[in-house]
């Protein structure tokens, strides 16, 4: 069955990039519902419109204006995205930690992409810090995960997760391009193995 994804992003979107492909290829029989961005600069929102997708542009920050809490923005960010009746929410470089207020209003159907093994390198910066364990002595290799989420950061069930080599002469730029192309295969195999 054609699994209805809406799409939070923050960044250049190459993630969400990974998913339109994928499903143009034949290899992931999924449909985009919408793309979700807390930023209006986000390249996602362009790769979007590009791909023919609907946008919703959400930003916290009239929130913070009006003295409205983050739970009210979760609430009317969940309110918002369920218009667009999704099976799945695909947390995709969305930079914000969602609360209860978002998460119970779909309950076992939100996913999110780290750029970390399971119990590493939790909350942004994650290939930074994996790099520098390296340089430390204290890794030889890091991952990526995609895992369900719950209310503590980068914490849920694991779906799926892949080792990424760190090697001596690596720069950061190497690694992170290195964990970028692992994302990008790893989301698509963990949304195709997902059959609801
Ligand atoms: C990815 O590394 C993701 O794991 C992290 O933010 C980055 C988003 O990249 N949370 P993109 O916007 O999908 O290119």
């Amino acid at each position: 069955m054609t699994k209805h994804l809406a799409v939070l992003i923050s960044g250049s979107g190459s993630n969400l990039q990974a998913i339109i492909d994928a499903i143009a290829a034949g290899r992931l029989d999924a449909q985009i519902v919408v793309v979700v961005s807390n930023r209006r600069e986000a390249f996602g929102l362009t790769r979007a419109e590009q791909a023919g997708i609907p946008t919703l542009y959400f930003p916290l920050k009239p929130y913070k204006e009006s003295a409205r809490s983050r739970e009210q923005y979760d609430a009317d960010l969940a309110a918002q995205v369920a218009t667009y009746a999704p099976d799945l929410i695909v947390l995709a470089g969305w930079m914000h930690v969602l609360s209860p207020s978002f998460l119970d209003r779909f309950p076992g159907r939100v996913l999110n992409l780290h750029p970390a093994l399971p119990g590493q390198f939790a909350g942004t910066h994650a290939i930074p810090a994996a790099y520098a364990a390296f340089q430390q002595g204290e890794i030889d290799h890091t991952g990526v995960m995609v895992h369900w989420v719950v209310p503590q950061v980068d914490a849920g069930p694991v779906l799926a997760s892949v080792a990424v080599p760190i090697y001596p002469d690596d720069s950061l730029d190497d690694l992170e391009t290195r964990m970028h192309q692992a994302e990008h295969r790893l989301l698509v195999e963990a949304l195709a193995q997902i059959d609801r």
